[in-house]
């Protein structure tokens, strides 16, 4: 289910490079009303905030490791971290959030998506909608036909598209999480120090990252078997090291399709989502 709020008729390249420009300074002056958007990662949790046009006009993110495979584990300090965006974004914005649409990773039960609408509404936030995250994620990518990946830091969300329509979904363990562990295994320093080096290296690391790059590749594969003519589409931040895309590219033999900011996709999505 995607519930369109406002979507601007500019490029996915466009809103989110304005998304990123939004971490420095909110666009003044806003306009119309503002729509948001809350995602609950295993490694950060994401607000973002369109104006009435639909175009991006703040956006925080808060380290946040209450989720863990898809499933809240840390009730209090997913509030915790989703109240401090909410008034980081009154703050940039000059505006009360008083309502968001909250994604759930593709793949968990109702009961388990329904703990990102009690996080919401404990940290003062109505729960306008509750999306999965693939489909937020194509809110914004506008794929018909193709295999829509969230890579994150702890799981791989996968969907499949058909005509615009979710026809499968799927999501296991595996992400930019799993990269850490393996450069820190190699380099012998604190993971920590390895997320360091991923990023502000992250081509240089490319030979010893390779094999988790190809495991994460399997995954796309397993979930989208039958759907092997189908390109795939990569959101999430998990694989925002230049040179990954080639990898997974060059496993599945098929075309991958890279945005800028890939970490921001399923964010602005769901405040696209909210009504
Ligand atoms: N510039 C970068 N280069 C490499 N990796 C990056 C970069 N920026 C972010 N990442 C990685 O992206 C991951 C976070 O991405 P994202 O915000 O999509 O995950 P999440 O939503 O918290 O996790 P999940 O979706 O698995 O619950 C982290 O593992 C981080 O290391
Ligand atoms: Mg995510």
């Amino acid at each position: 289910m995607t519930l369109t709020a406002v979507r601007p008729a500019h490029s996915a390249e466009f809103c989110l490079d304005r998304v990123a420009r939004c971490l420095e300074a909110a666009p003044v002056p806003l306009s119309g009303e503002l729509h948001a958007g809350v995602d609950l990662g295993t490694s950060t949790a994401v607000l973002t905030v369109t104006d009435g046009d639909g175009l991006p006009t703040f956006v925080a993110s808060e380290p946040c490791e209450a989720l863990r495979d898809g499933v809240v584990v840390d009730f209090a300090e997913a509030v915790e971290a989703v109240s401090r965006l909410a008034a980081a974004a009154a703050a940039g914005t000059g505006r009360r959030i008083a309502a968001a649409a909250a994604g759930y990773p593709p793949g968990v039960g109702a009961s388990e998506s329904r703990a990102c609408r009690f996080v919401l509404e404990r940290a003062g936030l109505d729960c306008t909608a509750l999306v999965d995250e693939v489909s937020a994620a194509n809110a914004v990518l506008d794929i018909g036909d193709g295999v829509l990946v969230d890579v994150g830091a702890g799981s791989t969300g996968v969907g499949i598209f058909r005509d615009g329509e979710l026809v499968e979904v799927g999501d296991v363990p595996g992400g930019g999480h799993h990269l850490n562990l393996i450069l820190a295994g190699a380099l012998g320093t604190s993971i920590e120090e390895a997320e360091r080096r991923k990023r502000t290296d992250g081509a240089g690391h490319l030979p010893i990252l390779r094999p988790g790059l190809e495991r994460i590749a399997v995954s796309i594969e397993r979930l989208s078997a039958g759907h092997g003519s189908l390109p795939v589409h990569l959101a999430g931040g998990g694989l925002m090291l230049p040179g990954a895309a080639e990898i997974v590219s060059q496993y599945l033999e098929r075309a991958v399709v890279e945005y800028p900011h890939a970490l921001y996709i399923t964010p602005l999505g769901l405040a696209w989502s909210s009504p």
